[in-house]
């Protein structure tokens, strides 16, 4: 599997750097079997990491929720992180991290002390061109199939493979989780947002949401540029309603231009949603520059 320059895409297994088609895991690894385990993506924009300390305190977290003790310090895996950016030559890249308890004979239970897998992938990080965020994305709703602890960032994605599927098969970008009264959640791979009045609205932090990195990030540009934030319960019919984004280390924030095949401000991006890209654009640049 070659990178842009024709050189094999180079990725980390327990400890080792290897060609990609060389990296393996066993067939009893217990993420395979059990999907138990927990996952991150960061980004990188010309070797510059996008709250990677927050990427990496979150996968601390997210190993402590279901009790793998981490076969590393956030410094090693800081290390590891930018050995394998040093050995890919991909500029803009996404670096995947996922962790599993281990490898063991398949049983839900096991009372062995078991070494955690850890394996990284990096790919070229997806930008979006000018016509594309000009265009917005489009998006379908679904009731929310998944479990009661979408704070974790756990690799068993079903439901999340499930609902973009769903989209996809209707010609959107993405699926928007609603719960039993409609409020809207969050996406597959996303959060949600809304400008409702004038204030920026997501969904409040608990077991329904993950806690986006992105998400943090938005907050806080938009606390700092004087936009009026509010963590709460909305819905998609509410009134005062102008603008749906969502965020993601993969999107940053991109505007939301369809929601079940009907346009949304006659299906052109909201200028709010495109001043917070921008926020996030000097964002990037002054920690470039730092
Ligand atoms: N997805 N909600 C869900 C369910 C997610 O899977 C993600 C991230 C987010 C946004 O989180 P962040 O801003 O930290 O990327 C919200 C990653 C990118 C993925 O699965 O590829």
């Amino acid at each position: 599997m070659p990178n842009h320059n024709s050189q094999p895409l180079i990725a980390y297994v327990n400890g080792h750097f290897l060609p990609l088609d060389e990296a393996t895991v066993h067939i009893e690894d217990r993420g395979f079997q059990f999907a138990d385990g927990v996952y991150e993506v960061v980004a990188c924009f010309n070797g510059t990491y996008l709250d990677l300390e927050p990427h990496l305190k979150r996968l601390e977290r997210s190993c402590q929720a279901i009790s793998i003790e981490p076969p590393f310090t956030l410094a090693e895996m800081r290390q590891w992180i930018e050995h394998l950016y040093a050995m890919n030559n991909i500029p803009c890249a996404m670096i995947y991290i996922q962790i599993t308890r281990g490898v063991a004979a398949r049983a839900h239970y096991t009372r062995e002390k078991l070494t955690p897998t850890v394996v990284m992938t990096l790919r070229k990080l997806p930008q979006p061109t000018h016509e594309k965020i000009q265009a917005g994305l489009t998006t379908i709703t679904m009731q929310d199939i998944r479990w009661k602890r979408c704070d974790i960032k756990s690799i068993a994605m079903l439901a999340s493979v499930m609902g973009k599927y769903e989209a996809v098969a209707q010609g959107a970008d993405e699926t928007i989780w609603l719960d039993e009264e409609n409020h809207v959640l969050e996406g597959c791979s996303t959060n949600l947002f809304a400008i409702i009045d004038g204030a920026l609205v997501t969904h409040p932090l608990d077991h329904q949401v993950l806690g986006g990195i992105t998400r943090d990030m938005v907050i806080r540009l938009a606390k700092a540029n004087h936009l009026e934030v509010q963590e709460r319960q909305w819905t998609l019919d509410e009134q005062g309603l102008s603008e749906v984004m969502l965020s993601s280390t993969t999107n940053a924030i991109m505007p939301i231009t369809r929601i079940n095949h009907q346009p949304l401000l006659e299906g052109k991006p909201g200028a709010r949603t495109l001043q917070i890209r921008q926020w996030m654009i000097e964002e990037l640049d002054k920690l470039a520059a730092s």
